[in-house]
Parts: C-alpha cells; structure tokens; sequence
C-alpha cells in the first residue's frame, strides 16, 4: 500500500522494475551483471569460506537452493525491492557479490551489501564494485542516500566503505546477530554531493 505523500517521490515507480536489470562495468575489467543460472556452483561456494560465513548468516546449503534466490532477486528487481549483480571479470568469471537492498523510493534511499570470493581479494574487486554501483544509483537512478552497515570487528569491510566514499556515520550498538554472539555495527552512507 503506498504512503499518501504530501511531496512526489524521490524516484519514481518503475524507474527500475520498468527496464531490464542493467550490466555496469566498473574499473579492473569487472562487469556487474545479472546473476545467471550457470553461477549457482560459484555462488555456492562462497558460502563455504569461512570470512563469507562469517558476516553472512543467511546461507545457502544446496544448488536448488541457489537458483531459488536467484529467481528471488529476479522478482525483487521486477518488483522494486533490491538489485543483486554478480561481479565478473570480463563478464564471465564470477568474483563477488554486489546488491542494492532495502530501497524506498519515497525518502531515495537503498542499503548496499557484497562479498569478495577468497582468491579475488586486495586486488580493488568490492571498492570498484561499490563506487560503480554507487555512481549509477546516485546519478542515473536519482537515489539521494546510500548507507552499508558491517560489523565493528570487519576492518576490510570499514576499508572498502571508506575508499567509496561511504562515510562513517556512527555506531549501531549490538545491532546485529552473529553466529558468535551480537555485534556492534557501523553505519556507513554515502549521500549526493559527498
Ligand atoms: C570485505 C571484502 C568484501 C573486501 O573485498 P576486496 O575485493 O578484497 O576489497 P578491496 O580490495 O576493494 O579493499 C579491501 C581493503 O581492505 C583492506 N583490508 C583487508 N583486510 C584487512 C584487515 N584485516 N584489516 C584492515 N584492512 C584490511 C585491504 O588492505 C584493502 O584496503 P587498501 O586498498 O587500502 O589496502 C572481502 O574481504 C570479503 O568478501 N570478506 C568476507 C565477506 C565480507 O566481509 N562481506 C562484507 C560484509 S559487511
């Protein structure tokens, strides 16, 4: 049920949904793309890395599965819930995650999440993904503020917000669930005109 408003929206509806989920290359030769049935296998090895496991709690266990958050984020782009890219070198060869999430089109805001598959690590993979990503939400699509939040005891991740421009807004005492207990997380955003 959409928000009687007494201003327009910040972004329109259908300013996603309305279109085809966009490719969107990024600095290093990486394309975020759509995901596609033949990632299942990468993507579910991820979740066999222990960092991965470490900040993700929501696993995947099997392949089916897989494909059934993969048809998800097809519907959640359709429905303008979220966007979720596989990172690629030159297309192909998956290298992370990337998604788009929580977007209120009301207020123009979206929360950022990814991860990085072990051998693809230091070399700028989820920093040139953020900024590219980042640049297409803020300029082309009109978002006005982009937050990501990660753990207080995830210093590659406070790394990755900062070099994109995200800046550290404060910290969410015990605000999120992990599997070694709560953790304190920090809220990073990245607002137009930053
Ligand atoms: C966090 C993660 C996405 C980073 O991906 P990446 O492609 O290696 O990131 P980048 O290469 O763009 O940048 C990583 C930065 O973190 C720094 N870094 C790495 N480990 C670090 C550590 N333990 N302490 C401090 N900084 C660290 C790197 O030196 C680099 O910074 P620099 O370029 O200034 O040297 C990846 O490590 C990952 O997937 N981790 C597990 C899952 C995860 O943490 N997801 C995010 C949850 S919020």
């Amino acid at each position: 049920m959409p928000r009687a408003l007494s201003m327009p929206p910040v972004i329109a509806s259908g300013s996603l949904g309305g279109s085809p989920q966009p490719v969107l290359p990024a600095t290093g030769g990486l394309l975020l793309r759509p995901w596609e049935e033949a990632d299942a296998p990468a993507f579910l090895s991820a979740y066999q890395d222990d960092e991965i496991r470490r900040w993700h709690t929501r696993r995947p266990g099997v392949e089916p599965q897989v494909r059934k958050w993969f048809h998800a984020y097809r519907q959640d782009w359709k429905q303008e819930k979220g966007g979720h890219w596989a990172i690629a070198r030159d297309g192909v060869e998956v290298l992370g995650r990337i998604a788009l999430r929580e977007l209120d089109f009301d207020d123009g805001t979206a929360g950022a999440a990814y991860w990085v598959l072990p051998a693809a690590r230091g070399a700028g993979v989820a920093s040139h993904s953020l900024s590219a990503l980042t640049t297409w939400a803020l300029d082309e699509i009109g978002f006005h503020r982009l937050e990501l939040d990660h753990s207080t005891r995830n210093p590659a991740s406070c790394r990755v917000a900062i070099k994109s421009g995200y800046l550290l807004e404060g910290t969410k005492r015990s605000a999120a669930v992990h599997d070694d207990g709560r953790h304190d997380m920090h809220l990073h955003a990245r607002i137009r005109g930053d």
